[in-house]
């Protein structure tokens, strides 16, 4: 069995110099098709379920089909992190049912559309991230609102985001400023805002640093590790396999005739992702640490953050 915290899992890749995809989960067939992935090229995998996805299908239908694919890909390190917690509460029951890795987006109150200060963001993540350290899991936050440079406002596609209009400082996240939040919350991975929305492409034009700063990530990426959330691809390829059949054949009512071309889509899609960012290759490399030995370097202060000038995960 190869539980892994998302905090090993950056480190490793921080060290090696690879990316690690986060697909999204809410059923079978997605779980199937991203361990297949992953096991086709040897990828250690972060699998993430929204609060969405945990009221869909269960917290215990979940957290036992995670179990499952575990004990059918033994060799691929896996780690079930929460995606967008929105409150201490959220992040507790995800480590009760398995998860080894939280996310608390701060940058947002509890009820995920009101924009945070600064302030209130520190408090509620470094409260979670001491509560998940007790017992070994890591904690992603996030600094800066997602939303639009082109509109100023959040995108709530798949019902994700800010409400209202934002300011342009709001929506790019400051790299001294992220630094200062690592430090003073010991989070162990970071969501950054620089542009991007939840759901499909955004963008009226062909982006350039006016809308897309990718600059942000790129400097804030010389000084921490971090992870990419990929859902809406997913959704994309497996919708596209349904529609298809539909259109194709017109009278097929067997549920499993669409589910089994868009399980293979989402497959190709994990696994070409995987090939991209170099994770492809690395799952038998690491040896999987176990929460208790995790809880025990977060006491001893070894996993705090080391921030230099460029990259510095703690060992
Ligand atoms: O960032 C949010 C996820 O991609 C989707 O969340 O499952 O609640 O739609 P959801
Ligand atoms: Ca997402």
């Amino acid at each position: 069995m190869a539980r892994i915290t998302l905090r090993q899992l950056l480190d490793h890749a921080a060290e090696h110099g690879y990316g690690v995809p986060a697909f999204n989960i809410n059923n079978m067939e997605q779980g199937l098709a991203i361990m297949d992935a992953a096991a086709a090229v040897d990828a250690p995998v972060i699998i993430q379920a929204s609060r969405g996805a945990r009221s869909y299908a269960n917290d215990i239908m979940l957290s036992k089909m995670i179990d499952a694919l575990e004990e059918m890909h033994p060799q691929i390190p896996l780690c079930l992190h929460q995606d967008h917690g929105n409150e201490e509460a959220t992040c507790a029951t995800a480590i009760k049912y398995g998860f080894t890795s939280v996310m608390i987006d701060g940058s947002l109150k509890a009820d995920a559309k009101t924009a945070a200060d600064y302030d209130y963001n520190v408090d509620i993540t470094r409260r979670v991230v001491e509560m998940a350290h007790w017992i070994g899991a890591s904690v992603e936050g996030e600094l800066g609102v997602l939303g639009s440079l082109e509109h100023g406002g959040g995108e709530q596609e798949d019902g994700h985001g800010v409400e209202g209009k934002v300011s342009h400082d709001q929506l790019l996240t400051d790299p001294d400023q992220a630094v200062d939040f690592v430090r003073a919350t010991k989070v162990d991975a970071l969501a950054i805002a620089m542009g991007t929305s939840h759901g499909a492409y955004k963008f009226s034009r062909q982006p350039d640093g006016d809308i897309l700063a990718m600059n942000v990530v790129e400097e804030i990426h010389r000084r921490l590790p971090n992870k990419v959330n990929i859902d809406t691809d997913c959704r994309l390829a497996m919708t596209a396999a349904f529609r298809k059949v539909a259109a194709q054949t017109k009278g097929e009512f067997d549920p499993r005739k669409f589910l089994k071309p868009a399980m293979d889509a989402m497959r190709d899609l994990c696994r070409e992702r995987f090939v991209q960012f170099g994770t492809a290759g690395h799952a038998g490399k690491i040896r999987v640490i176990p929460l208790s030995e995790m809880a025990r370097r977060y006491r001893s202060g070894a996993l705090d953050p080391r921030i230099g000038n460029i990259a510095a995960a703690a060992e």
